[in-house]
This record gives structure tokens, C-alpha cells and sequence, in this order.
């Protein structure tokens, strides 16, 4: 396990009041432990940017299962990215409405063009992907 190490962070007095306000609001109990998960959101970031890393994600998306060949259409992408689809987890919102959460692994394009093929198709609403990366660990 690395070492842990101090260091100083000169930093203006508005922009250290903002950052505590924050710090508060998202109930850390030390400006460490913050400023700790917010190099790690923008590694793991950095690391999904790159095309070839490879990641894992949470595609969301909501659709009107009467649409026509809609929840057909969405399957068949699926099936189509076998290798990068773990799971899927479909739920009936009400009387139209589905969500599903598809769980994904592969590389950061992949699954970006996946999740842009499934998001764009007329009648999916609400379509989002959350990336990241198995790296830059909490401990
Ligand atoms: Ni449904």
C-alpha cells in the first residue's frame, strides 16, 4: 500500500469556501477525504476518455414498450454487443413506460457506441451512461 503523503495547495480564499460548502453539503468529514474522491472521479475520468481503457458502466434509459418495434429494436443492440452486455435489469414503470439499466464491460468506445446506437433510437428518452474504471481505488 502507497505511502500517504502531505502537501501544501495554495488556494484563494473564495475558492477554499466554496470547496468546505461542498465539503459539508456531501457529508465529508475532512477536506482530505473530498479532495481524495474528487482526484479520483477525474482519473477514472481521464482513464474512460481514453478510447481503448477498459471500463465498466451503467447505460439508463426509459421507452415506451407500445412504440413500434421499440423494445425489439433495443434487444436486437443488445444481443448485438453480447460481449459487453453483463446484465440488464428492465422495469415496468407504469402502464407504457420501461426503464432498463444494462450493466456493461469493454473497452470505452464500445461501450460509448453502444449506449449512443440505444440512446438515439427514435422513442428512447432519458438515456444516460455512467463510465468508470476499476483504477484509482478508495482505501
Ligand atoms: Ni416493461
Amino acid at each position: 500500500m502507497a505511502e500517504t503523503v502531505r502537501f501544501g495547495v495554495s488556494i484563494d480564499e473564495e475558492l477554499l469556501d466554496a470547496f468546505d460548502r461542498l465539503v459539508d453539503d456531501l457529508g465529508y468529514e475532512t477536506r482530505s477525504e473530498a479532495l481524495r474522491d474528487l482526484i479520483r472521479e477525474r482519473l477514472s475520468r481521464q482513464e474512460t476518455e481514453r478510447g481503448n481503457a477498459s471500463c465498466v458502466g451503467v447505460l439508463c434509459y426509459v421507452y415506451d414498450h407500445d412504440a413500434h418495434d421499440l423494445a425489439h429494436r433495443v434487444m436486437h443492440l443488445q444481443h448485438e454487443y453480447c460481449d459487453e452486455v453483463v446484465s440488464a435489469l428492465h422495469v415496468h414503470l407504469d402502464a407504457h413506460n420501461c426503464l432498463e439499466a444494462v450493466v456493461l464491460r469493454g473497452k470505452a468506445t464500445d461501450l460509448q457506441k453502444l449506449a449512443g446506437q440505444i440512446t438515439t433510437t427514435r422513442g428512447i428518452q432519458h438515456g444516460q451512461l455512467v463510465l468508470t474504471t476499476t483504477r484509482a481505488k478508495k482505501r
